[in-house]
C-alpha cells in the first residue's frame, strides 16, 4: 500500500505504524472476518466492558489519523490510484486484533484527496472471496463508474473507476455496494473518505493540512476475542453498543488553541446521532453532504443520519489549556454517548486560518418539471418504496437530464429512513416535523433522514449525467433487503 502518513506528525506516525502492524500480522494469520460465518460466542462487549481495565473506556486512545493514499502515477490532468479490497487486521481494541475487510486491508480505508478539474482513476482489485464494487457516495460520476449495486467486481477481478471531479469541493466517501451484502461489508470495514477540493474553497483560508481532520463514526459491537460482532436486525437495522471514531473507541484528540476543520461522516449501518459539544458551545457548520454552505451556521445540536457528512470549524482558542471538551451523542445511551474528546494543549498560537462570513454562492436552478411521491413503509416481508422492492430489470422513474424535480418522501413508519440519491444532489425544501434547519437550506445534500411519520420534500437536480442509478434507504439492512429503486436519467 502506498500511503503517506497524515500531516500531523505527532499522533499520526503511531497510527501509521499501527496500520502497518495490521498488514504484517496478516502475513502470519489470515483471519477471515466472520461476516459470513455464524458465531456462537455469547460473551459480548458488555462483558468485556465490565472488566477492570476495560478497552472500552472512552478517551484512552488518541484519535487515529486516517492515512492518505498516494497516486501510483500522475499526469498533467489525472491521478491514478490502486487499492486492493482484502481482509486485514485492525487494532481497534488495545491488545486485540480485529479481523476486517479493508481497502488495502486497513480500517477505515486510506483517504483519497482529489482536486476539482483533475480526473481520478482508482484501480480496485478484489482480493476477497466474493464480489464487491465501489460506490463514490456524493460524487457526480458517469453511471458506468458509479458503483451501481449490480455492477460488481468478481472475486479476483479488478475495475478502473474513473471520477471526473467536475463538482464543487465536498466531503465524499466511498464504500462497497454489491447488492445484498452492503450491511456486512461496510460494517466489517469497507469504507473511507474521498475529499474533493477546489480553488474557491482553498482561497477562503479555512483550516488545512493537519488542521483539517476527517472523522469517521460508526457503532460496533464485539465478541470476546475482540472480533466485530454483527447481529442482523432488518427492522431497526444494526445497533452497536460502542462508538468507533476512525477505528478507535471514543478517542481523545490533543488540539492546539486554534481553529480546526472537522469533517464528520456517519458510516454507521443504521444509527442516527445527535452531535452536541460539551459546555454548551455551538458547533460552527461550514459544509454538508454536497460541500460548503453559502455561509457558516452555528448549531447547538446536529443530527447526523447514516451516510450524512457535516463539516465544522471549532475554534479552540476560546478554551484554556488543560480544558477537555467532549463531543457527545445526545441520542445515545451508555457506550454510544461519548463520541470523542478534545484536549486543549499549550498557549495561544498565531492563527493563520479563518472562516469568512460568506463561503459560496447558491446556483440558480431550473424550475421543477415533475413532482413525485415516495411512500416508505413496511411491506409484507420487507421495507419498500411505493410498495416496490429493488428490481434491476425495472426502471422506476425517468427524470430528464439537467432538470429538477420535487421529490416527497412520506414515511409511514416509526423508523428513520435516511434516503439517498446516487449521482445527484438535492436541496431541502420542506419537512412536516418543523422548519428545515438553516444549515440544511444553505447547501446541497445527497442523503436526508426521514423521521418516523415525517414527510420530507427535496428539490433534486438531475445533472450532469444520463444513465441508470439507484436511490435507496441508507439504513443498510433496509437497502440490502431491497429498499431501493432504480432511476434512469434520460
Ligand atoms: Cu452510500 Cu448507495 O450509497
Ligand atoms: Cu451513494
Ligand atoms: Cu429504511
Amino acid at each position: 500500500m502506498s500511503v503517506r502518513p497524515p500531516a500531523d506528525a505527532g499522533s499520526s506516525r503511531r497510527d501509521f505504524m499501527r496500520n502497518g502492524f495490521g498488514s504484517i500480522a496478516l502475513l502470519c494469520t489470515v483471519a477471515a472476518p466472520d461476516a459470513l460465518r455464524p458465531r456462537k460466542a455469547t460473551v459480548t462487549s458488555a462483558a468485556i466492558r465490565s472488566q477492570a481495565k476495560s478497552p472500552f473506556a472512552p478517551f484512552q486512545r488518541d484519535l487515529p489519523r486516517i492515512p492518505e493514499l498516494v497516486p501510483v502515477s500522475s499526469t498533467r490532468t489525472r491521478d491514478t490510484y490502486a487499492l486492493t479490497v482484502r481482509e486485514g487486521l485492525a487494532e481497534v481494541l488495545p491488545g486485540f486484533q480485529t479481523p476486517i475487510y479493508g481497502y488495502d486491508g486497513v480500517y477505515p480505508g486510506p483517504i483519497i484527496r482529489a482536486r476539482k478539474g483533475r480526473e481520478v482513476v482508482v484501480r480496485q482489485t478484489n482480493a476477497l472471496p466474493f464480489e464487491t464494487n465501489v460506490h463514490l457516495h456524493g460524487g457526480y460520476v458517469p453511471a458506468e463508474h458509479d458503483g451501481h449495486p449490480m455492477d460488481i467486481i468478481p472475486a479476483g477481478g479488478s475495475f478502473d473507476y474513473h471520477y471526473p471531479n467536475d463538482q464543487d469541493a465536498a466531503t465524499l466517501w466511498y464504500h462497497d455496494h454489491a447488492h445484498g451484502r452492503t450491511s456486512k461489508t461496510l460494517y466489517y470495514g469497507l469504507v473511507s473518505m474521498y475529499l474533493l477540493e477546489d480553488e474557491l474553497e482553498a482561497e477562503l483560508g479555512l483550516p488545512q493540512g493537519e488542521f483539517d481532520v476527517p472523522i469517521v463514526i460508526a457503532d460496533h459491537a464485539f465478541n470476546k476475542d475482540g472480533s466485530f460482532r454483527y447481529a442482523e436486525n432488518v427492522d431497526i437495522g444494526f445497533r452497536g453498543d460502542t462508538i468507533l471514531v476512525n477505528g478507535a473507541v471514543s478517542p481523545r484528540m490533543a488540539v492546539q488553541r486554534r481553529r480546526y476543520r472537522l469533517r464528520f461522516l456517519n458510516a454507521s449501518n443504521a444509527r442516527s446521532y445527535a452531535l452536541r459539544l460539551g459546555k454548551g458551545r455551538p458547533l460552527l457548520q461550514i459544509a454538508g453532504d454536497g460541500g460548503l454552505l453559502t455561509r457558516p451556521v452555528p448549531r447547538a445540536r446536529v443530527p447526523l443520519h447514516p451516510a450524512e457528512r457535516t463539516d465544522f470549524v471549532i475554534d479552540f482558542s476560546q478554551y484554556g489549556p488543560g480544558e477537555e471538551i467532549t463531543l457527545y451523542n445526545e441520542d445515545g445511551e451508555g457506550g454510544t454517548v461519548p463520541i470523542m474528546r478534545f484536549d486543549i494543549t499549550g498557549g495561544r498560537v498565531s492563527e493563520e486560518f479563518r472562516v469568512p462570513t460568506r463561503l459560496r454562492d447558491a446556483e440558480p436552478l431550473p424550475a421543477p418539471n415533475a413532482r413525485r411521491t415516495w411512500n416508505l413503509a413496511l411491506g409484507t416481508a420487507a421495507w419498500q418504496i411505493n410498495g416496490l422492492s429493488f428490481d434491476p430489470n425495472r426502471i422506476d422513474v425517468r427524470p430528464r437530464r439537467g432538470s429538477t424535480e420535487v421529490w416527497t418522501f412520506v414515511n409511514n413508519s416509526n423508523r428513520v429512513h435516511p434516503m439517498h440519491l446516487h449521482g445527484f444532489l438535492f436541496r431541502m425544501m420542506d419537512r412536516s416535523s418543523g422548519p428545515v434547519e438553516l444549515a440544511d437550506k444553505l447547501g446541497w445534500k445527497d442523503t436526508v433522514g426521514v423521521l418516523p411519520n415525517e414527510t420530507v420534500t427535496v428539490l433534486a437536480w438531475f445533472a450532469p449525467y444520463a444513465g441508470k442509478y439507484v436511490f435507496h434507504c441508507h439504513a443498510l439492512e433496509h437497502a440490502d433487503k431491497a429498499m431501493m429503486l432504480q432511476m434512469e436519467i434520460v
